[in-house]
């Protein structure tokens, strides 16, 4: 779990905030859910046999209740979308979210045990174009970040005839050499055959050589859901590949999965910035109508290690150093005005010599710094310094406000003449 010091909140801030735009625009609307639920929610919608559910909860008893702190932003959403029958109230929901989320995962670069989430689900639409409009959103935002989408990978898993079929074929194809398998699979080939094609393990890898293929077993609509996405992409111009072997970890997924990699090699393994797909049968199978649905989740860390913007510089514009305490109400007031008319305004008040008062400013990455003395008191006219043009004057002090609205381009200077 981190820590997030200024510099690194405000990266962290900054990519929230455009997602939060970027999301809007598209008419998607923030769900906010808690980070506690039942952890009978996360085992009936994540799945059982699934890393997540199986080794990396953490869950803890209060009286009779057992409570899970969300590994995920999915069944929270689907919880609150049946809970408050959002279905009777509109017939397509287009939510986003973004906060932490919770995993006993074996912590290392880009792969933390607390790690935000931004994410989006929408309900109520089957067909593939939202598919391919939600992945083109995310690499728009991806770009618009400054992260780079190295590869997205898409696959489909068809719907669940497909999979019923298809599970069964595998079984039979793995069974006989189940010996051959990890320990892990070898449970899962039962429960969770699927996870086998995507574990790590070389004995596995080299066990599920030569197994059926998932497509072989998609019914028409599957194929023509997929063909359809594809074609949507590449008018819209995200490019992609196709991953046959793409499964991912969570067991709620019919047809269409996808994972967006980052260029960049700093994230190493946790290199997989964001990942989703439809998840056709969830709301269903927790108790609601048949509502089909689409989401993904991006990891906010990962997305900071793989960006390439800086985080904003300025973080005041106008610093205020009075010098001598009888300075310090006067330059409050003032930098209160500033701040009224959304100027951002700091006033250093320890008493520092003058040399540590402006480079402090010039750290914050101010523009104009006001210098107000016992002179500067007594003559009622203050010193305006702008630090990037390294100029001063003296204004009256009366007219400190309008004077500094107008240099930092808040000013009415541009509807009404200013005041000489
Ligand atoms: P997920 O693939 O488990 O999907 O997680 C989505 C993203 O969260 C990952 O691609 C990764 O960037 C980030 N992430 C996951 N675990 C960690 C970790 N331990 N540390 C840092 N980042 C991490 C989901 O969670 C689904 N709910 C996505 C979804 C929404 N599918 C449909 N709707």
């Amino acid at each position: 779990m981190n820590d997030a010091l200024p510099l690194e909140s405000a990266r962290l801030r900054a990519i929230e905030d455009t997602f939060c735009a970027h999301m809007s625009r598209a008419g998607f609307r923030e769900v906010r859910t808690p980070f506690m639920e039942a952890t009978s929610l996360f085992q009936k919608a994540i799945g059982e046999v699934t890393d997540v559910v199986e080794k990396e909860m953490y869950s803890f008893d209060r009286g009779d209740e057992s409570l899970t702190l969300r590994p995920e932003g999915t069944a929270g959403a689907v919880r609150a979308y049946l809970e408050h029958k959002v279905f009777n109230a509109e017939p397509l929901t287009r939510w986003f979210y973004t906060g932490p989320m919770f995993r006993a995962e074996r912590p290392q670069k880009g792969r933390y045990r607390q790690f935000s989430q931004l994410g989006a689900e929408v309900f109520g639409d089957a067909g593939p174009g939202v598919d391919a409009e939600i992945i083109h959103l995310l690499v728009e935002f991806l770009r618009a970040i400054g992260v780079a989408p190295s590869r997205v990978l898409i696959n489909s898993l068809g719907g669940p005839e497909a999979r019923a079929a298809y599970r069964d074929a595998l079984v039979a194809f793995l069974a006989p050499k189940a010996a051959e398998l990890s320990e892990e699979s070898q449970r899962r080939l039962h429960k969770n055959p699927l996870r086998i094609l995507d574990s790590k393990s070389k004995q596995d890898r080299e066990a599920v050589l030569g197994a059926p293929s998932l497509e072989a077993y998609w019914t028409a609509e599957d194929r023509a859901h997929f063909d359809t996405l594809r074609r949507t992409l590449d008018v819209l111009g995200t490019p992609y590949e196709v991953d046959a072997g793409l499964v991912r970890g969570l067991d709620y997924y019919t047809r269409t999965l996808f994972e967006i990699k980052a260029a960049s090699d700093i994230l190493g393994a946790g290199d997989t910035v964001a990942g989703g797909g439809r998840y056709d049968g969830m709301v269903q199978s927790m108790g609601g109508p048949s509502v089909p649905a689409f989401g993904f989740g991006a990891g906010l860390e990962r997305l900071v290690l793989a960006s390439a913007a800086d985080a904003p510089r300025t973080q005041v514009e106008v610093y205020f150093a009075p010098m001598g305490e009888a300075a310090i109400a006067p330059a409050l007031r003032t930098a209160f005005t500033l701040r009224a008319a959304g100027v951002r305004a700091e006033v250093d008040m320890r008493g520092a010599s003058l040399k540590s008062l402006l480079r402090r400013a010039e750290t914050l990455g101010a523009t104009h710094a006001v210098l107000i003395g016992e002179r500067e008191l007594a003559s009622e006219s203050w010193l305006i310094k702008d630090l990037a043009a390294h100029e001063q004057r003296e204004v009256r002090a009366a007219e400190v406000v309008a004077e500094l609205l107008s240099a930092v381009g808040r000013g009415r200077g541009a509807e009404g003449p200013r005041r000489a």
